[in-house]
């Protein structure tokens, strides 16, 4: 990427600041001597967002102006640091809305740039890979890695944290999207996933038979839209049965349907790939049911699976200073130039 600079000689901060604002979700956080996450703040603006149904792209940012400074400090302090003890920051540069990726890229730049220190950029999606490496439990490099997210839904063949081969990723909705969208189409709060796996523990997931969409030709890609139609077009045929609407038998059957094709594909990559440990990250990583079936049917097949503890699930900014200290002690620094990008590149 043309705005990054190979600095001659790698970077092991002691006390690295990291910030994330990819979405709605102002964090940051302290990893001290490349090891200990000392804090780890994350400020949500789902509240606010929940009332339109989903995130208002323009509110976000200004949100997240609002919230940036008050975050930071207060990462800072838990930590037990002073400001002067940061020597380096990493900052989320894209995937993401770009009116908020541009509100954090901002502070992180006149942040290092006040204290002289050097800045790096980091993809929000490796970060979301590198927070496997905040649990004790890790896989060794290569791995299988899947992002299932709010925006996204890859998979990769991950040969170190600064080396990561597409090999599938979603023609349409990503997995979270397609849980936020059931959940409006069900009259239930956003964000869907949590919501909608609570409901599924009460209903039986076999109540409805929503498609799974394989893809033979392309076996590693995704499709949920016709999944989601699918949900929309059963509950506008039971509602004109006025009948009442079974909300938790969908939520579950829905579920069992993502779940399905999620863990068929991993698998399937893995197998294909010659590789044995895979690693799913992102928000959707976080659904108990996903987590359960895809340890027991990997597990079948001498694969072991790998998921990050919830929190860590969902945007923060530990992620987002794992990814960005393999990049520092490889010498890749951001310049003064350096720009936000709203899309994923490969
Ligand atoms: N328990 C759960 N089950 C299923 N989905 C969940 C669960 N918890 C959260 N999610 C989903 O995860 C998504 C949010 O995850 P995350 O914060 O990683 O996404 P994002 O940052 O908005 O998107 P991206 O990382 O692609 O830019 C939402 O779509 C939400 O519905
Ligand atoms: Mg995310």
């Amino acid at each position: 990427m043309s705005h990054e600079s190979k600095s001659k000689k790698g970077l092991l901060p002691r006390h690295l600041l990291a910030i994330e604002s990819s979405c709605d979700e102002t964090a940051a956080a302290i990893l001290s001597h490349g090891e200990v996450i000392e804090s780890n703040i994350v400020s949500s603006q789902v509240k606010i967002h929940r009332e339109y149904g989903g995130i208002v792209p323009e509110i976000a940012s200004r949100k997240h102006l609002e919230a940036i400074s008050l975050v930071v400090n207060e990462a800072i302090e838990h930590a037990g640091i002073e400001i002067a003890d940061i020597d380096a920051v990493a900052i989320t540069q894209g995937p993401g809305l770009v009116g908020s990726l541009v509100v954090g890229l901002s502070f992180a730049k006149a942040f290092a740039m006040a204290r002289g220190i050097p800045f790096t950029g980091v993809n929000h999606l490796a970060a979301h890979l590198a927070s496997i490496f905040l649990e004790s439990d890790t896989p060794g490099f290569p791995f299988i890695g899947m992002v299932v997210s709010g925006g996204h839904t890859s998979i990769y063949r991950v040969n170190s944290m600064l080396s990561m081969e597409l090999l599938g990723r979603t023609r349409d909705d990503a997995a979270g999207e397609a849980f936020d969208k059931v959940a409006k189409i069900l009259g239930l709060e956003y964000p869907g996933g949590p919501v909608i796996s609570h409901l599924a523990t009460k209903g039986d997931p076999a109540a409805f038979d929503f498609p799974r969409a394989m893809l033979p030709d392309t076996p590693l890609d995704f499709s949920f839209s016709g999944l989601k139609t699918s949900v929309l077009t059963t509950v506008r045929r039971l509602e004109n049965d006025r009948s009442h609407l079974p909300v938790e038998d969908l939520c579950a059957s829905f579920q069992e349907a993502v779940v399905d094709v999620l863990v068929k594909k991993l698998i399937h990559a893995a197998r294909d790939n010659g590789i044995y440990e895979v690693v799913v990250t992102g928000g959707v990583a976080a659904n108990s049911r996903l987590r359960q079936r895809l340890s027991s049917e990997a597990g079948r097949e001498g694969i072991e699976a790998f998921f990050p503890s919830p929190g860590y699930c969902t945007d923060n900014a530990a992620m987002v200073a794992v990814a960005g200290l393999h990049q520092l002690k490889a010498g890749i620094e951001a310049r003064v130039d350096a720009d936000v990008y709203s899309r994923q590149f490969s």
